[in-house]
């Protein structure tokens, strides 16, 4: 892993993924992001020049893939439309990126022989129900829910599909809910900061008693290296970090933290086909690969996100009026 190529790298995941291997390894990285409404320059603007560079373009645009993915010895492959919300209103631009986009991707890797690794989410198994003991594995049959996790889960199945028959060097990982710096305020925990810094009530969706398996990016960032560094090929690794926990209880918790009445929420209308639960088993990426979480206090790490989110309110700002103008419009 010395030239590495990570699709989607100015996203949320991608960018603390970039600055992990920029910290922690000596690759050379080069990030194929077409810059969407998700993606920031400003969290990649602070890392050396000269181990970073960034390609503007689209992951399913063949005549740019193919020379990048040719001058690298290993890409990673996070560039995804991710929120499934928005893959309610109009699941077009989530086929595109993530299925025909992955298959762009996979082409050009088997033609040039380049180790891949496809990065998906815990939400290609559908959900479990409140009370069932059992916990998503490897061996979990796939039963996606909304457009955005069948999209995941036909790219998955693509990148096995080019494992077998092609002998494509593949690994997958599948990874619960990702929380931490840089997170765009669409999604549940910075939307409810972001609220409560606006003077304004959280808000869940339904009677709130859904349940995510929470983990820091940071953590999330630590397992793909430790995939790319000692994962086998064809292997699919489930990533988690026993961080299960309500959506009522996370507002809750924020809202202690932030110095407000715990029961000071709004119940708004509920999301359609909405999951029910997550739960992620990681034994595997722990036995074989030898990882462990470093976030393992869920309220300090949301803690130091609160901090961050009071301290990077020029990021995320000019993003608010937007988003909650689409979420209002839904009654939510
Ligand atoms: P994000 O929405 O914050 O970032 C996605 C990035 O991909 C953005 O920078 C965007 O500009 C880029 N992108 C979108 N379409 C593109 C295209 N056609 N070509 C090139 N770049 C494009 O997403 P995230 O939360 O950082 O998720 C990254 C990956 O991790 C996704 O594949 C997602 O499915 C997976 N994942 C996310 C979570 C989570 O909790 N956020 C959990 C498990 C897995
Ligand atoms: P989200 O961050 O969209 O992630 P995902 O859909 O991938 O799990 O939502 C996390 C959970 O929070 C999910 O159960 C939906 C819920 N939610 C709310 O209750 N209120 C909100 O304002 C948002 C954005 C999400």
């Amino acid at each position: 892993m010395d030239r590495l190529l990570v699709t989607g790298g100015a996203g949320f995941i991608g960018a603390n993924f970039v600055r992990h291997v920029i910290e922690h390894t000596d690759a050379r990285v080069t990030v194929l992001d077409k810059l969407t409404y998700a993606a920031s320059r400003e969290a990649l603007a602070d890392l050396p020049p000269d181990r970073i560079d960034l390609v503007i373009g689209d992951v399913a645009d063949a005549g740019l893939v193919d020379p990048l993915v040719a001058a690298h010895d290993t890409v990673v492959h996070l560039a995804a439309e991710t929120h499934n919300d928005s893959s309610l209103d109009d699941p077009t631009p989530f086929v595109m990126t993530n299925v025909v986009g992955t298959f762009t991707l996979l082409q050009a890797v088997r033609k040039h022989d380049v180790r891949l690794h496809h990065v998906s989410t815990d939400e290609v198994y559908g959900d479990l129900a409140l009370d069932d003991p059992k916990r998503f594995t490897e061996d979990t049959p796939y039963r996606p829910s909304s457009p955005y996790s069948a999209t995941k889960a036909g790219s998955d199945h693509l990148v096995r599909a080019w494992v077998r028959s092609f002998g494509l060097r593949a690994t997958i990982s599948n990874c619960s809910n990702n929380y931490g710096h840089w997170q765009h305020v669409e999604k549940f925990i910075p939307r409810q900061i972001t609220e409560v810094l606006e003077g304004r009530r959280p808000r869940l969706y339904g009677d709130g008693r859904q349940v995510r398996d929470w983990i820091h990016a940071d953590d999330h960032s630590s397992a793909l290296v430790a995939i790319l560094e000692r994962g086998r090929i064809g292997e699919t690794y489930l990533v988690g970090a026993d961080g299960e926990r309500s959506n009522r209880d996370v507002v809750r918790l924020l809202l202690r933290l932030m110095g407000r009445p715990e029961d000071d929420f709004e119940l708004v209308n509920d999301r359609a086909g909405h999951d029910v639960r997550y739960a992620i088993e990681s034994g595997k990426l722990r036995l074989e690969l030898g990882w462990q979480p470093r976030f393992s206090d869920f309220e300090a790490g949301l803690s130091d996100t609160v901090d961050w989110y009071r301290s990077h309110r020029q990021w995320w700002a000019p993003h608010k009026r937007a988003t909650e103008a689409a979420y209002a419009a839904k009654g939510q």
